[in-house]
């Protein structure tokens, strides 16, 4: 069994507000290998979470898992305190629950813009309402300190694309932000910028993100043991 992230991992400290995303007893196996099991853990508002594991120890799984990627084969996902279990990660947005991919999944032959917007462009009828989209755009990629421009395209640097795509998941006011090792590809002082990035979106009111060890500077008030972690 690689069980790594192993039973009764996450801690629950008392709290008096229902949490806005709950695991229970949660787990995944793909064939006869499980990856994860008995995880339990609350997401509660304003608090900033980091998952910490060695590389394989299942943390994507994890993200994937309560973002509707991928099914649970154990144990029961909560919203607001209610059993939910997502067919898809559209169902898992529609609740405003998202996951920005470890991966770069931007279109490489789009703009910036056309990037942010894509499958939810602003316009009326058929027609795509650019000069909006590029104003709307620029002041998202401002709210994540994201030196692109609306109009660039394909030549973006790594870290930009990263930020691009950090931005897309804030388009729709989502309540729980999942970041999949958002820092893998930043240099310091990027890492620092999404960092109090990540700090203002908690004091906002979201709730959620994860981080590649070593760059977990935020402020901890919860950990757990061995190799995961919630930090607020
Ligand atoms: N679709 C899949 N099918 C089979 N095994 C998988 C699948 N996805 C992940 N795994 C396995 O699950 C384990 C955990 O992977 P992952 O969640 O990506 O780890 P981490 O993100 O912590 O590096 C790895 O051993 C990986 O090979
Ligand atoms: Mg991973």
């Amino acid at each position: 069994m690689n069980a790594l992230l192993s039973p009764g991992s996450v801690t629950r400290p008392a709290q008096a507000s229902v949490a806005a995303l709950s695991a229970e007893g949660l787990g995944k196996a793909f064939g006869p290998i499980t990856v994860l099991s008995d995880i339990t853990l609350d997401i509660h508002p304003g608090e900033v979470h980091a998952i910490i594991g060695e590389n394989g120890a299942g943390k994507s799984t994890l993200m994937k898992l309560l973002s509707g990627h991928i099914s649970p084969t154990a144990g029961q996902l909560f919203l607001n305190g209610r059993p939910v279990a997502f067919r898809n990660a559209v169902e898992a947005e529609a609740a405003g629950i998202v996951l920005v991919h470890q991966e770069i999944l931007l279109a490489a032959d789009l703009t910036v813009a056309e990037n942010l917007f894509l499958g939810r462009e602003i316009g009326r009828g058929l027609m795509v309402n650019d000069r909006l989209m590029n104003r709307r755009a620029a002041e998202l990629l401002a709210r994540v300190g994201s030196s692109a421009r609306p109009r660039d395209g394909r030549d973006l640097p790594l870290a930009q694309r990263q930020l691009v795509q950090i931005a897309r998941a804030l388009l729709d006011e989502r309540k729980v932000v999942i970041l999949d090792e958002p820092t893998a590809v930043l240099a310091n002082d990027e890492v620092a910028a999404l960092l109090d990035i990540v700090r203002a979106l908690r004091d906002q009111g979201w709730r959620f993100s994860t981080f590649r060890i070593g760059s977990t500077k935020c402020r901890r008030s919860r950990i757990a043991s061995p190799c995961c972690a919630t930090a607020a």
